[in-house]
């Protein structure tokens, strides 16, 4: 019976006689027999289709790794997450992809001096000053050549604290209309939970090994294939984990575990520059 329904017989209560209301009576109990079970078929449909929404077997490994960094060169917009425990190697591979890239990057998180370093054309983005975040993100997306937005431990700066700041708000529409724009978005962080959440709805997601809690922490949908991701780090020795990563793609398509090295220019210095 649906809701609808219901409301408009509850509305009728006062004009039953009393056999319509053992009548009633029994529909609502059938009704919440029934009420129960439809919670389950939701929740078993919505992990079917959430946990698991790319198809196939994620414990098997698709696609080469050769043809993934060929097929990210090629895209030309996109929003890339990496997520993953502190220490693992999440800023070395943002900086990797930006590498791979090789477009214009603007970049929070990272000083100037060290984006010097690298191949690819950088400039950063200071944060301290929402006003010129915003002027900034606003030149970002009058650009017309395919440029990229790197963000280094984006629960920093763009978190679930920060929803209703304007430069939140400019980043969200930026999220939204990165295709349109040919703008690629790449960003990482130690908990998707701690992130706001318009950078979660990856293209391309890359998993390093979740932080310790990462069971209760972490947002339901990106929590499942960490369970994943755990899975195949816990056959490497852990002292190599900050060269691997778990990838999840579609386009290009790859799953599973990928190899990578720092980028060139790299220096420990990028890794701790924000203390
Ligand atoms: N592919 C790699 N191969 C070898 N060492 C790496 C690699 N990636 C990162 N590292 C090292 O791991 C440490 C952590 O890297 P970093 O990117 O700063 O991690 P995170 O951003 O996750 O905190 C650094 O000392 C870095 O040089
Ligand atoms: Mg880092």
């Amino acid at each position: 019976m649906c809701l609808v329904c219901a409301c408009f017989l509850e509305s009728l209560w006062v004009d039953m006689g009393k056999s319509e209301r053992v009548a009633w009576e029994a529909a609502k109990a059938v009704a919440r027999q029934f009420l129960p079970n439809w919670a389950n078929v939701v929740s078993t449909l919505a992990s079917e289709v959430m946990g698991e929404p790319l198809s196939g077997d994620l414990s098997a490994d698709t696609g080469t790794a050769k043809q993934f960094w060929q097929g990210l060169r090629a895209r030309q917009s996109g929003l890339y997450a990496v997520i993953g425990r502190p220490g693992m190697g999440k800023t070395a591979l943002c900086v990797g992809i930006c590498t791979a890239l090789n477009r214009p990057t603007f970049v929070i998180g990272i000083k100037q001096k060290m984006l010097d370093r690298f191949t690819f054309p950088a400039i950063e983005m200071p944060f301290e000053d929402e006003g010129h975040v915003l002027e900034s993100l606003k030149s970002l997306r009058e650009m017309e050549r395919p440029r990229v937005f790197l963000i280094d431990d984006a629960g920093l700066f763009f978190n679930n604290q920060s929803y209703r700041n304007v430069s939140s708000l400019f980043l969200q529409e930026m999220v939204g209309v990165r295709r349109h724009h040919n703008i690629t978005i790449v960003v990482n962080g130690q908990q998707s939970s701690t992130i706001h959440k318009h950078l979660l709805d990856p293209d391309i997601l890359f998993l390093k090994p979740p932080s310790l809690l990462f069971a209760d922490n972490e947002r339901e949908y990106i929590r499942g294939l960490e369970r994943h991701a755990l899975n195949r780090f816990a056959k490497i020795p852990s002292k190599d984990w900050v060269k691997w990563v778990y990838v999840v793609s579609d386009l290009p398509p790859f799953r599973g575990m990928m190899q990578y090295n720092c980028p060139p220019g790299w220096d420990e210095y990028v890794s701790k520059n924000k203390a």
